[in-house]
């Protein structure tokens, strides 16, 4: 994608638009997820010793969530037609994953933080000064999915039981929920 600064706002402006579009419909898609991937692990460690640790991420997970939902209605971005599959699957992602164990929790956060670091990294080089605003966003949040990943290897995820599995297909599936969301 080029790195367009142009103050001509005429031809090329339609895919722009577009290309704009999809990474405010993903990432709104993205976010939801989030909160619903907390919202189970919540479900089932809410009374536990992790459980302030998984409201702090919920917050902010929340606040992500309620930006996009903003950038939605400032673009007029169609939301993907998948949220209600991302409102069951992200709740089941994190309510199975607790259910496993509070490790298995934490290895389901490192996954998922990871995946998202990827996609912002990329999605904010593509990012010109003509989308500073957006590009800022992405990068702020960027940062506290960081923080995420880093408190769930601090909580001891890669102590749990098939750790490299685990992540790697919570990981691969983040990658196709993002190709989806992206278009659907
Ligand atoms: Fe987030
Ligand atoms: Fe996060």
């Amino acid at each position: 994608m080029s790195q367009s600064t142009s103050k001509n706002h005429l031809p090329g402006d339609l895919t722009r638009a577009e290309a704009v579009a999809r990474m405010i419909r993903v990432d709104h898609a993205g976010e939801y997820g989030a909160t619903r991937i907390y919202a189970g692990q919540l479900r089932v460690l809410g009374r536990g010793p992790k459980a302030e640790v998984l409201r702090h991420m919920l917050e902010q997970e929340q606040a992500h969530r309620s930006t996009f939902e903003e950038l939605v209605i400032k673009h007029r971005v169609r939301p993907t037609a998948l949220l209600p599959l991302w409102h069951v699957a992200g709740y089941a992602l994190g309510a199975i994953t607790a259910a496993l164990g509070e490790r298995a929790a934490m290895a389901c956060t490192v996954a998922v933080e990871e995946a998202i670091d990827e996609h912002y990294r990329s999605q904010s080089a593509a990012l010109g000064e003509d989308e500073a605003e957006l590009r800022d966003t992405i990068e702020k949040f960027r940062a506290e999915e960081l923080e995420h990943r880093d408190i769930g290897l601090a909580n001891e995820a890669e102590l749990a039981p098939a750790y490299r599995l685990l992540t790697a297909a919570i990981k691969q599936g983040c990658k196709v929920a993002i190709a989806v969301s992206e278009r659907i």
